[in-house]
């Protein structure tokens, strides 16, 4: 069988069109499908403003400290029980700092490095502080604020 150029243009052109309409209703259907039926509605939630959650109270009291290697975080509880929220990357160079085993410090393996539970450098080689987030509980969950 075979076809003159004509039939030939005729039937890419009919290809062309359907091509175009199926891709667009695709396109369209795609992104109006995500917003109306996947994606819950905005709402004030906690980690729109910047609150991610850490643990429980349970599991601070438990362990004593809380840790989150993803954002790199450590939370504890100074002695009149307030909640801190450090960054535990120590700022010399990189590691992450850990509780002493008195509880008083924060101290980094690789170089010596001290800090009190606040994030003032005790002790170098590092020379800045360790930086604080703002911290909280909601609903038994502990919340840091990272961003
Ligand atoms: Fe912490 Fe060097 S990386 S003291």
């Amino acid at each position: 069988m075979s076809i003159n150029r004509r039939e030939f243009v005729s039937w890419m052109s009919l290809g062309f069109v359907i091509t175009s309409v199926v891709g667009c209703n695709q396109t369209t259907g795609q992104s109006s499908g995500t917003n109306d039926t996947e994606t819950p509605p905005e709402s004030p939630s906690n980690s729109s403003q910047g609150f991610q959650a850490v643990g429980t109270v349970e599991e601070l009291e438990k362990k004593g400290t809380l840790t989150d290697d993803m954002m790199s975080v450590i939370v504890l509880r100074s002695p009149n029980g307030e909640l801190i929220a450090l960054n535990n990357t120590c700022p010399h160079r990189g590691c992450a700092v850990s509780p002493a085993p008195e509880g008083e410090t924060l101290d980094c393996p690789c170089h010596g490095s001290r800090f009190s539970i606040r994030g003032k450098v005790l002790q170098g080689p590092a020379t800045t502080d360790l930086p604080t987030y703002e911290v909280k509980t909601e609903d038994n969950q502990i919340l840091v604020k990272v961003a």
